[in-house]
């Protein structure tokens, strides 16, 4: 078997934790700046303060969460938007330096970015946005409809363009690698994952149907979103649309 055949195998073997070898050494802390991405010259669209609703018991929501392929055309609101946004990343908690979020992170280090591709929100231009955590603000990446292209990007499931929008989540290495060397892409993965099922609840909770998409051609997300594919990556997908 080749190298690249079980790439796989020596990762997980070669980034093992044992009691007398850890990835750690002598770390050196990041400039704190590091631990969002903003993008100062963007035109921006200010969110409304997440309108929380009352909602059926976190049981429920847990019990009837399901992958929703399938959306009707109806457009949602920018409330649902920033209670989306407000679930996957919002700043519960401060202390110190650390802005602690909805979602765990390894280390509070936070490298998971998140950007949208709307199609239909009320209010918002179609096209391709940041969200900047901090600020609770969109920046514009650029306008449009790219809805096909990043279903094509995404193996061509159709669900992306059907969507009222897909997030796509990148990773700042440098965020965790600082700390966890190349143990930090388990992670890294796992943060996502954790922001993924923040969108699964929330979109439940507000009548939202969500799937997951971990099935896309790397570079070509890259490119539709506009990063550079090396410094950061793209990790995850999640198309949402209101229930048929
Ligand atoms: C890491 C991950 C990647 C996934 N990728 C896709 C995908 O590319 N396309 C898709 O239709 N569903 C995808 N799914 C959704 C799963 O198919 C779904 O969670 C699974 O069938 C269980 O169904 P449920 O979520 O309704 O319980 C993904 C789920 C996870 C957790």
């Amino acid at each position: 078997m080749s190298r690249s055949e079980n790439i796989g195998d020596i990762y997980h073997s070669e980034t093992k934790y044992y009691r007398d070898r850890t990835s750690g050494g002598r770390l050196i802390f990041p400039d704190i700046s590091v631990f969002y991405k903003t993008y100062p010259n963007a035109e921006f669209v200010e969110l409304p303060e997440p309108d929380l609703p009352q909602v059926k018991s976190i049981w429920d929501v847990i019990r009837n969460r399901r992958s929703i392929r399938q959306y009707s055309q109806d457009s949602i609101s920018m409330n649902d938007l920033a209670i989306l946004l407000w679930a996957i990343q919002g700043i519960t908690a401060q202390r110190g330096d650390y802005s602690f979020r909805t979602s765990p992170s390894a280390g509070a280090l936070y490298p998971i970015e998140t950007y949208i591709m709307v199609k239909r929100v009320e209010g918002l231009d179609q096209g391709i946005y940041h969200y900047d955590i901090y600020k609770h603000r969109l920046d514009v990446i650029k306008k449009g409809d790219f809805g096909t292209e990043l279903a094509h990007s995404a193996l061509d499931q159709d669900m992306v363009d059907k969507s009222a929008l897909t997030f796509v989540w990148t990773a700042v290495l440098a965020r965790t690698k600082w700390k966890y060397r190349e143990r930090a892409y388990r992670y890294i993965y796992m943060d996502a994952g954790h922001i993924c099922q923040n969108a699964y609840l929330a979109g439940e909770a507000l009548g939202l149907g969500c799937c997951a998409i971990g099935a896309f051609f790397d570079d070509e997300v890259n490119s539709v979103i506009g990063i550079d594919g090396k410094s950061e990556i793209s990790v995850y997908l999640c198309a949402i649309g209101k229930k048929r």
